[in-house]
């Protein structure tokens, strides 16, 4: 016997039933970037390997051990994308946006891929709405970029959402905080995981965020960035604090957050769901200021977020938000005799033009089978077209809700099932 599959582990078949959430998702995402002023920008699947493996990167977990790297049949390395931002920053370098007036604001709507452990809220293949600014270093563009989540949590109707914020400097002030943070780690070591004496060289900052037991006691005394900040990276987080207070956007301050990727400089945040773990983070970014040079273009500033798709549809579901049904169809066309399929046809043609869903039955099953099938795809009406239909140029309409029937001259039926087209 052939061998039957599965999806691969960590990736899922988003089916009719689940649509309407994703619709919902996505339109609202496009909706409310458009009315900051964002583009929409979609970047292939797959980079150049460099795009992401960027020397900077090693030490990250989703470069050291998440990446789908691929060789293709060319001998080229290639990633598929584990995130949005380089790829977006590799267009704006490539289509020469740097000569376009400054900030460029950018969004995109996009499938992710990482080799990550598959769990609740946690895959292999997932989506991202991100944005990114390009392009500016004012604090104003992080208030705006935290904004333009929080509209979009709010628009969806998403609540019990905190928002983390913090500042993680920049490379004048974080080497010697590194250094400090070396120091008070370096005796404790050895009560600590694997993975933090691995962070310890290659990305220490991490060993703040470290989920694993053995290395919560020693979070609280470690020294905290914020209070290690260079005059400029101070300036410039106060200024950020003071925007988001006059939007009214209450935060915390959380000096334990340093986000998973490489590039960040100064501004950190993230949005946390209030009812869930420490895996749960509905959508998070921050400035980075040094990675536009890393992809070859000129110093640049950029700042931006991302935020997963799946997460969101968990927190609307668990808020029983109604996100409106997927389409109904307006007419299930039952075809009686076999030789009416082709009128059947036909009549399901004028009715898609006319801006109506219609569903055609299969003409070899009986009518019965065919109303049941009518019934389990919710039609509102059949429309019946039989033998005697066929001679007289008729067709029979019985509403699905009422079960009130009538046999009606062919050409009429548009008008009665409501058509755009119905007057002509
Ligand atoms: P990130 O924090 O790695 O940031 O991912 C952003 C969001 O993507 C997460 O908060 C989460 O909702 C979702 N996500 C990440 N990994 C998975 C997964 N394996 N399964 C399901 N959802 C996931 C970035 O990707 C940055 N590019 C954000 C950014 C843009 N920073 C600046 N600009």
């Amino acid at each position: 016997m052939p061998q039957q599959f599965k999806a691969p582990r960590g990736v899922s078949d988003l089916l009719p039933a689940d649509q309407p959430y994703w619709r919902f998702v996505r339109e609202t995402a496009v909706r409310v970037a458009e009315s900051f002023g964002y583009g929409q920008i979609d970047t292939p699947v797959f980079e150049h390997a460099g795009v992401f493996l960027r020397p900077n990167a090693e030490g990250t977990d989703v470069i050291d051990k998440e990446v789908y790297l691929f060789q293709d049949r060319g001998g080229d390395e290639l990633v598929l994308r584990p995130e949005g931002t380089p790829p977006v920053v590799r267009a704006y370098l490539e289509h020469g946006m740097a000569s376009a007036p400054q900030p460029v604001r950018l969004f995109y709507v996009i499938s992710a891929f990482r080799y990550d452990r598959p769990q609740a809220g946690r895959y292999r293949m997932f989506h991202q709405f991100g944005v990114e600014a390009i392009g500016e270093a004012d604090p104003y563009i992080d208030a705006e970029v935290i904004d333009l989540l929080r509209t979009f949590y709010d628009a969806l109707g998403l609540r019990d959402y905190t928002l983390q914020l913090n500042s993680i400097g920049d490379p004048v002030c974080r080497p010697a905080y590194i250094d400090k943070l070396r120091g008070y780690y370096s005796d404790k070591l050895d009560r600590m995981c694997g993975d933090c004496r691995r962070r310890f060289d290659l990305n220490p900052l991490r060993l703040l965020d470290c989920k694993n037991e053995p290395c919560q006691p020693f979070k609280a005394d470690a020294p905290r960035l914020i209070d290690n900040l260079c005059e400029a990276c101070e300036a410039h987080f106060a200024a950020v604090r003071s925007l988001i207070d006059d939007l009214g956007i209450e935060y915390n301050l959380d000096p334990l957050l340093v986000r998973g990727l490489d590039y960040y400089t100064r501004t950190a945040f993230e949005f946390q769901p209030r009812v869930e773990g420490s895996q749960s983070t509905l959508g998070g970014g921050g400035r980075y200021d040094g990675l536009i040079e890393q992809l070859g273009g000129r110093p640049t500033p950029g700042i931006g977020f991302g935020t997963g798709l799946e997460r969101i549809i968990l927190n609307l579901k668990r808020q029983e938000l109604d996100v409106g049904a997927g389409r109904r169809p307006d007419a299930f066309i039952a075809v009686a005799d076999e030789a009416a399929a082709g009128k059947a046809m036909q009549l399901a043609h004028d009715l898609r033009l006319a801006g109506l869903t219609a569903v055609l039955g299969s003409p070899g099953r009986s009518l019965r089978a065919q109303m049941r099938h009518a019934s389990a795809v919710d039609a509102r009406y059949a429309a019946i077209i039989g033998a005697q239909e066929l001679a007289d140029g008729s067709v029979t309409l019985r509403n699905l809700e009422t079960s009130e029937q009538a046999n009606v001259p062919l050409n009429s039926a548009l008008a009665r099932l409501g058509g755009a087209n119905a007057a002509s």
